[in-house]
Formats: C-alpha cells, sequence, structure tokens
C-alpha cells in the first residue's frame, strides 16, 4: 500500500504503527498514514513556534504562495478530486467541485494576506489621547492548531490553512483519521508553490492519540476545529486559555411558504438533502412545508429522491455514494428503524452494502434523532406547519443553528424569516446547503461560535495591538 508520512517543521515522518487509508465504497487501498503519538505532537508543536519566532515570511510573499498554490491547484482539480472521491467516497463531480472552491479558498486567503492591515485610532477624540497617534496593529495571534473533518478532506483543511498562512500562523494540522491523504497532498502543493517547508506540520493518527496532545499542548494559542458536538465541547474544555475556534453539527431546515415554486424548492433538497448522501454540515434535513403545500411536497419530494443514482463514486453518473463507513451507516439505519417503530412513515432507507438508499420521513414524532440530531446521512424529513409564526418557532427549535432557508414568492415574508431565523445565515430562495467560499460560514448555538470565510477566520488568527506613539 502506498505509504503517506506526516510532516513535521519540513521533515517526513513515519511512525512504528500505521493506519490503513480505505475506499468506503469498496475497500480498495488507498495509502497508509502514520499513527503518530504524544512525542510527535510536542515535536510538531515546538517546530511551529521556532518558525513563529522567525517573523521571516512577510505579507507579500505569503500572499504570494497562497495565489500561486491557487493557480497550481487549478490546473491539477482531477488529481486532486480523485484522491477526495477515494478516500472519503465523495462522487467524482462534487470531489471536483470541491477541488474548484479549494483554489477559490486559496484565492481569497491570498487577498486577506495583501490586505492584513490594521487601523488608526482616533486619539484626539479623548482629552487624554491628545498629542499621540494610536494604532490598531493585527499580528498574529500564535501557532494554530487545525482539527479537520473527514467530509471535505481539501477544503475545509484550506479554510484553516488558508486564513492562518494570511495572517502569519504556523500551523499543526491533525487531518481526519479517514481522510488525511488530501490533506498532505494540500500541503505539499503549498510547499512546491513556496510555503516554507518547515511552516504547517501534519500530524496523522486518531483522535486521541494526537488530536488530544495537540489541543492540550501549550504552544498553539489557536485551536480551529470542525467537527462533532461532543468532540467540540470536549476540546473547549480542555483547551481551556486558548482561543477555540469551533464549526460543529446542524440538522439545517428548510421551509416552503404557499406560492413558493414547488418545483424548484423540491429540486433544490433533492441536492441539498442528499449530495454526499448528507454528510455536510448545511445538508437540507428538515423541510418544513406550509399545510396547504405539504402534500404535494411529500409527493413530489418522493418521487424527485426515487430518481437519485446511487453507486460508485468514481463513476461520473453517481450523485449519492457510500456513507464514511459501517458504523455510520448502522446508526442511520437504527434511527430510521426508531422513526418507523414510532410509526413514522419512511420512505427508502434500504441497505445494500455500503449503499444506504436516500429516506424521506414523512411527520415523525418531534423528540427522534432523525428530526432532533443531526443525521450525517441520506435522510430528509417534512412536517407540516400551520403558518409563518409555527414555520419559524420549529425552524429555531434546534439547537445546531448553521443555516437556515425558506422558498417564498412574499418579500415580506422573507425579510422576516431573514430577521427572525435565528441561524449562522439565511438563504432565501435556496436550501440552507448553498455555502459561498467568501462568505462568512458558522452558527448559533451548538452548532458553533465562529465565522469561517478567509476575511473573517483571519480576524480570529491575528491580535489586534494597540500602539501609541507620542513625541
Ligand atoms: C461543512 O460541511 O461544514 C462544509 C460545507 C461546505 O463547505 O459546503
Amino acid at each position: 500500500m502506498l505509504q503517506v508520512p506526516a510532516r513535521i517543521g519540513g521533515r517526513p515522518v513515519s511512525a512504528a504503527e500505521w493506519i490503513e487509508v480505505r475506499s468506503p465504497w469498496d475497500g480498495a487501498p488507498v495509502g497508509r498514514v502514520p499513527a503518530l503519538t504524544g512525542a510527535h505532537i510536542a515535536e510538531a508543536c515546538e517546530a511551529a513556534a521556532k518558525v513563529l519566532a522567525r517573523r521571516d515570511f512577510p505579507q507579500h510573499a505569503r500572499a504570494e504562495v497562497l495565489a500561486r498554490a491557487a493557480e497550481m491547484l487549478t490546473e491539477r482539480v482531477e488529481e486532486f478530486a480523485v484522491t477526495v472521491a477515494r478516500e472519503s467516497g465523495k462522487p467524482i463531480a462534487d470531489a471536483r467541485a470541491e477541488a474548484a472552491r479549494c483554489a477559490d479558498t486559496l484565492r481569497f486567503s491570498a487577498v486577506e494576506a495583501r490586505k492584513l492591515a490594521g487601523e488608526l485610532v482616533p486619539m484626539d477624540a479623548s482629552r487624554g489621547g491628545l498629542g499621540r497617534l494610536g494604532l490598531a496593529i493585527r499580528h498574529p495571534a500564535g501557532v494554530v492548531a487545525a482539527i479537520t473533518p473527514f467530509n471535505f478532506p481539501l477544503n475545509l483543511v484550506a479554510h484553516k490553512l488558508g486564513p492562518a498562512i494570511a495572517a502569519g500562523c504556523p500551523v499543526v494540522l491533525k487531518p481526519a483519521e479517514l481522510t488525511p491523504i488530501s490533506a498532505i497532498r494540500l500541503v505539499d502543493l503549498l510547499v512546491e508553490a513556496g510555503l516554507p517547508g518547515d511552516w504547517i506540520s501534519v500530524v496523522t493518527g486518531t483522535g486521541p492519540e494526537t488530536g488530544t496532545p495537540l489541543v492540550e499542548h501549550p504552544v498553539p494559542a489557536v485551536v480551529s476545529f470542525t467537527g462533532s458536538v461532543p468532540v467540540g465541547r470536549r476540546i473547549q474544555r480542555t483547551a481551556a486559555g486558548k482561543r477555540v475556534l469551533l464549526e460543529l453539527g446542524s440538522n439545517a431546515p428548510v421551509l416552503i411558504e404557499p406560492g413558493a415554486d414547488l418545483q424548484r424548492a423540491v429540486a433544490a433538497i433533492r441536492r441539498g438533502g442528499f449530495a454526499y448522501a448528507g454528510q455536510v454540515c448545511i445538508s437540507t434535513q428538515r423541510v418544513l412545508a406550509h399545510r396547504s403545500v405539504y402534500d404535494r411536497v411529500l409527493e413530489l419530494l418522493r418521487e424527485a429522491v426515487s430518481t437519485l443514482r446511487l453507486g460508485d463514486p468514481l463513476d461520473e453518473r453517481t450523485e449519492v455514494g457510500p456513507l464514511i463507513s459501517a458504523a455510520a451507516t448502522d446508526r442511520v439505519v437504527d434511527w430510521l428503524d426508531t422513526a418507523r417503530a414510532a410509526g413514522a412513515s419512511v420512505t427508502g432507507g434500504e441497505r445494500n452494502g455500503p449503499l444506504l438508499a436516500p429516506a424521506v420521513v414523512a411527520d415523525p414524532p418531534r423528540h427522534l434523532d432523525v428530526y432532533r440530531q443531526e443525521v450525517f446521512g441520506p435522510v430528509v424529513t417534512v412536517t407540516p406547519y400551520a403558518g409563518i409564526d409555527e414555520g419559524i418557532a420549529l425552524a429555531n427549535d434546534s439547537d445546531y443553528r448553521l443555516q437556515a432557508g425558506i422558498f417564498t414568492p412574499d418579500l415580506a415574508v422573507a425579510l422576516r424569516a431573514a430577521s427572525e431565523l435565528d441561524f449562522g445565515g439565511v438563504l432565501v430562495n435556496d436550501v440552507p446547503t448553498f455555502r459561498a467560499d467568501q462568505q462568512p460560514y458558522g452558527g448559533v448555538g451548538d452548532a458553533g461560535n465562529t465565522r469561517e470565510g478567509p476575511a473573517y477566520a483571519i480576524n480570529e488568527m491575528t491580535e489586534l495591538r494597540f500602539v501609541s506613539v507620542s513625541a
């Protein structure tokens, strides 16, 4: 099996134990990465601290590296897409889209590297400030510990590395154990583009063996984590005293109001609920349909979902591939069984080898996991509501509020939804599954505490230093 070393301080690193990375579709080997442990993590953090102290990688050079890497990736989209598809099971068309987005994320990060500045403080605005020149200057916050998930093994890595490089923060990256190879290849590409080799260390391994010592190590000043709520909350406790940036779970709702174009809404849900088998934080999970359109929405959605093409992620026609692991599939199957046992009408949801047929659950009791928790699988629930007050209340009744959508022809309703849906993002006449890489992206409640998107993440990775100059 292809051995893919980790990297610490610019050196390739192997270990006594290796982790095999296999395709979730057919178990085919993709490569193996070393299972690093605490001593490696300490070495990586100490190397990053030395890089930070050097202060020898100025803004223009950081911007140039990021822009060059974006162009190189654009030329190599296919190669990166195949790696993503093989290790994550993401359909190849979606993997290509992810690689192209990743290039955009690097481009936007390059722009931020050029712009990074601060502001003038109007010192003569107070009597005590008279006679001084006041500056608030952005400085790197320190070493960033980045911990990334399996579902966007390239672009969600870029959303941490890009802003960190732009900000001037060296990184110790711990990619997802199941999909580490795309991340290592991305760091290789950045180094090829001119990033000093020791600027980013990649530490591969399990959460307990690598993630925990990384979060506990005194060097990282910032911990940026995307993943599950329990792990995020644990990191927050362990990393007390550090800046902890969290992107966590969601069970994103979309409201369908009377008069909405139902064909358009259902076509968007067909994609938003089932792309990458629902393993997207903003996957459309809870469809809330006004009572007057509920039956028709359910009918159209069941029809639309039955046409989704399931299969091999490397097949160009595939729209829905496997879930990341058998254990993930077991959990979703169990939640669907519970919904059936509770009397909900479930269409789809049959298991066929590594595939799980897309499922539509009609009006499930609202305490069930398929409605209340994050399914992270190919499942959409449909729930009726009586009026916009109830629709908004149902949408907001969730611990995870990342993004919400609403389909309505009524501008007044749209504006009300934009104001009253208590989410990190509100999409009018779209599903919540839309994301552009330059937008502020993040949630409320258990969905997280930060906003990604290079222009926003860079603020989280810098400190404002006030400088007062007197004659
Ligand atoms: C996520 O799953 O949080 C990322 C979604 C995206 O970038 O499209």
